[in-house]
């Protein structure tokens, strides 16, 4: 049984490996990888009624690895557009392929200042997706906004 158990251990850990190679990074703990919900709205160019705002406090679960097809935006976003108020954006350039595990900063734009805030989201290009952790807490009304 024990053997089974070792070889069952170096399997699931060779599977980690693919998305969470190094047990530093905060978002070492294997989950999946999770889908990203409502993608649908994430866009920069997306309005929609206020009413129906999404906030990634409540949609995502920080510290833990999600997987997409799309990158995160990388140029500011205007306030009610990425079907929120308060949306995000990447203050750096797009992963390219090879980059390697990168912690990316995420600028949260308010109304007064397209920086007002900063949140880390350590992210990799693995050239047919992107990984992402996402592991500060954003307050209310505010979302990461991708190029889906
Ligand atoms: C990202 O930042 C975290 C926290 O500072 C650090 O532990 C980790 O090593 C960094 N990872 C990379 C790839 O820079
Ligand atoms: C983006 O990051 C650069 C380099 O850290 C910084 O100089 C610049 O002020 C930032 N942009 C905004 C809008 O905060």
């Amino acid at each position: 049984m024990l053997w089974i158990a070792i070889v069952l251990k170096v399997t699931v850990a060779a599977a980690y490996s693919v998305l969470c190679p190094t047990i530093e990074d905060p978002c070492y703990r294997y989950n999946g990888p999770l889908e990203i919900p409502d993608m649908d709205t994430r866009h920069p160019s997306i309005k929609i009624e206020t009413g129906a705002y999404s906030q990634d406090v409540y949609k995502l679960r920080f510290g833990l690895w999600y997987i997409s097809d799309f990158p995160l935006t990388s140029a500011v976003v205007e306030n009610g557009n990425c079907g929120t108020k308060f949306p995000s954006w990447i203050n750096g350039s797009t992963l390219k392929l090879g980059d390697g595990y990168v912690n990316q900063t995420a600028c949260v734009k308010d109304f007064f200042d397209a920086c007002a805030n900063t949140y880390t989201v350590l992210a990799k290009n693995w050239g047919y997706y992107y990984v992402y952790c996402f592991w500060a807490l954003p307050y209310a009304d505010q979302r990461f906004c991708m190029l889906t």
